[in-house]
């Protein structure tokens, strides 16, 4: 019996292709803590984790005509310029609302495990961070809409595209970014990082990682 359950544990650690141990190796390896020194322009991804129990200190709920969800919470800077964002969508006839905004680590593990339990871990860290990984427990971040790949079709998903940087906002995972952000297309997942940076990472086609400059894809690192 004793061999038995030695066997299974060598198994599961060892040699299971979809085991955590390998996944950490491929995504979340070389770990340092997230800068909160950056205020807004925090970068949180598989190797910049926050504390545990972080929460911003500024959280305030969305603007109730521009919110369906539960989780309705940003930092006041962030809500104040998605009420901004959502109220000049509306006169372009574009309906824009607060889907999941801030999430707790403690949400967020549930959020992760579910995931996991569904697709298994791989397929999971593509489309789901670890607790204390996510950017949505900046309170910067905020789903919009939809959380389906196919929004990104939308006439709303368009205007975002082109006019959310003007509110501070920026894609945070676009198409064919996987390798440098760590997550697959995202279409509704938008962040606040402040009109000038967002502006910046938009002329330039950046992602956050690069503006950061901790992408090997990023050769100049913008004044901030
Ligand atoms: N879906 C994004 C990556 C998150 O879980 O924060
Ligand atoms: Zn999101």
């Amino acid at each position: 019996m004793k061999l038995f359950f030695l066997c299974f544990f060598i198994q599961f650690f060892f040699s299971s292709p979809g085991s955590i141990t390998q996944n950490l190796r491929d995504g979340y390896a070389e770990m340092a803590e997230a800068d909160t020194s950056l205020g807004i322009l925090i970068l949180v991804n598989k190797h910049h984790k926050l504390a545990e129990g972080y929460r911003p200190h500024d959280l305030v709920p969305v603007d109730d005509r521009y919110n369906r969800g539960i989780m309705n919470l940003l930092r006041s800077e962030a809500a104040a310029a998605f009420a901004q964002m959502c109220s000049t969508a509306e006169k372009d006839s574009i309906i824009l609302w607060n889907h999941s905004a801030y999430r707790s680590d403690t949400v967020q593990r549930q959020l992760y495990e579910n995931a996991v339990e569904r697709r298994g871990v791989q397929r999971a860290d593509r489309f789901s961070a670890r607790p204390g990984h996510s950017e949505h427990q900046t309170g910067l971040t905020v789903d919009l809409n939809s959380t389906h790949t196919s929004f990104g079709k939308t006439p709303e998903a368009a205007w975002l595209r082109q006019h959310a940087h003007l509110f501070g906002f920026i894609e945070r995972y676009p198409r064919h970014q996987e390798d440098i952000t760590g997550y697959e297309y995202e279409p509704w997942h938008y962040r606040y990082v402040g009109i000038e940076a967002a502006t910046y990472i938009y002329n330039n086609k950046l992602t956050l990682e690069e503006y950061h400059g901790t992408s090997q894809k990023q050769t100049r690192h913008p004044a901030r």
